[in-house]
């Protein structure tokens, strides 16, 4: 029997299993789609049963695929971030999921006192916005009487038979409610934010332990959870992205660009991880990658994200058409709530697949717009993710950089980040992102033209920008 590591990432759109050996070696894997609904402009919601049905059913079809017979030693989870679960004190949840991408509190962040914004700075190295757990915990807490906490804390609750009530501090790092310098939850922000520190999970550092599975369908009881990371912090921590200057982008739903940083800054700074000793990162986050080539794809009457992709590759460019892709306004680095989409510069020799080609063109270049932030630049961009099976998108991305962009053989990296920590934690030898290979894109465009195109861009973002602009 092979002693393996069960690593789940449930995200946005999925949820996946793999069991991984102590030298990272993948034994078999399972995903399951979960929904999301959008009830009302703006809101965008999940079922909290659907989602640990679907974590389930990603364990089950793993366990199944096994290529070997697993002795389980434990779990590592990486979880979708900022989302709020709320649930009684029986386990029933009492409210749908409110997803990182709700921005139903938006008009109720804006009218906080400019102080709130000034204490958030300071205590969480975030800006106050609708996509942080705060808001929603408060919304939720306005209705009723209940426990929260991240999509972490809902999965451990129920790993663990109803046990516990935890978070983990890289999650806990999103809520707007914790002190990353402190590591505890800050009761200046509880304060503000009016969110009683009962109705919150215990935080504990990323490898702390976070109790034992207990009655989970196709479990053994017993099985410990070693360790937890929130998903693009996993993936960080899977690419092997431990030193500043290595940077790396996660395409999901939305995408998230991280770069561990030396100790903590006001600007755009989160916590990655907290093991011996907490590591932060500088992060931004793009509302609409992936949802944006679904949108296109959907737009255009192709069957999926790969239609799209190839469509888009018929074209040598998008002559001069652009996607900005604000359906729910803009992300880092423009952080702008009352932005709204547009398509740009077409012409009547515009064809669908130029569209197609901007689409794609949307992703590289919010990217762009977050590594052209970082001190110090970029040297390479280590890219992880659905979207880096596109060889377009992958090499779109570097002409885009003007770096190269390496893309690991496995694109489970969050997973994978929380499988290494967890064997990690167990005393393996890890390090596995150093033996791993990588297909490497490299940059094709010349300086002018990635100049003129990033220009494009750009006027077609600032025609977008709402009245905080
Ligand atoms: O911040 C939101 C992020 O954690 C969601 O990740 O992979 O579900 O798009 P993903």
């Amino acid at each position: 029997m092979v002693q393996a590591v069960l690593a789940i990432d449930q995200g946005t759109t999925n949820s996946k299993a793999i069991l991984v050996d102590a030298d990272g070696r993948v034994l078999g894997t399972g995903s399951a789609p979960v929904a999301l609904s959008t009830p009302r402009p703006g809101w965008v919601e999940q079922d909290a049963d659907d989602l640990w049905q679907s974590v389930l059913q990603a364990i089950a079809t793993c366990l199944t695929a096994a290529t070997s017979a697993v002795d389980l030693v434990g779990i590592g989870l990486s979880t979708q971030r900022e989302s709020v679960v709320g649930w009684s004190k029986s386990g029933r949840p009492v409210a749908p999921v409110l997803g990182w991408q709700d921005t139903r509190t938006a008009a109720w962040c804006a009218q906080l006192p400019s102080g709130v914004g000034d204490l958030v700075r300071r205590r969480t190295g975030l800006r106050v916005d609708a996509m942080f757990s705060a808001p929603k915990m408060r919304w939720l807490l306005d209705r009723s009487d209940a426990l929260v906490g991240t999509v972490d804390s809902w999965l451990i609750h129920r790993l663990t038979g109803c046990r516990e009530h935890l978070i983990e501090a890289g999650n806990a790092s999103r809520t707007l409610l914790f002190d990353v310098q402190e590591l505890d939850w800050s009761t200046e922000l509880l304060d503000a934010f009016g969110v009683p520190r009962s109705a919150l999970p215990d935080v504990r550092r990323s490898d702390a332990g976070f109790g034992v599975t207990a009655g989970v369908p196709g479990l053994p009881d017993g099985i410990p959870i070693i360790a937890v990371l929130a998903d693009s912090h996993a993936a960080m921590y899977g690419q092997g992205c431990t030193q500043p200057g290595m940077v790396k982008a996660t395409y999901g739903t939305g995408s998230s660009v991280m770069t561990p940083v030396d100790g903590f800054t006001e600007g755009g700074c989160t916590l990655a991880w907290l093991t011996d000793r907490p590591v932060y990162a500088l992060e931004g986050n793009i509302v609409s990658s992936g949802a944006a080539l679904a949108w296109t794809a959907d737009l255009l009457g192709l069957p999926d994200v790969g239609g799209l992709v190839a469509l888009a590759a018929t074209v040598p460019s998008a002559e001069g058409v652009v996607l900005v892709p604000a359906f729910a306004g803009l992300g880092a680095p423009h952080w702008d709530r009352e932005a709204r989409a547009a398509l740009t510069g077409m012409n009547s020799s515009t064809t669908r697949a130029h569209i197609a080609r901007a689409a794609v063109d949307a992703v590289a270049h919010q990217i762009c717009d977050i590594t052209d932030t970082i001190p110090g630049g970029v040297k390479s961009l280590r890219a992880d993710g659905g979207a880096t099976v596109s060889e377009l998108l992958m090499q779109t991305q570097a002409d885009l950089l003007g770096r190269p962009v390496e893309v690991a053989d496995v694109p489970e990296a969050s997973a994978l980040g929380a499988a290494e920590l967890a064997w990690t934690t167990l005393g393996a030898t890890t390090g596995w992102a150093a033996r791993r290979s990588y297909r490497t894109f490299e940059p094709r465009l010349d300086a002018a033209a990635r100049a003129e195109l990033r220009t494009q861009w750009a006027g077609a973002v600032a025609s977008v920008r709402g009245r905080s602009a």
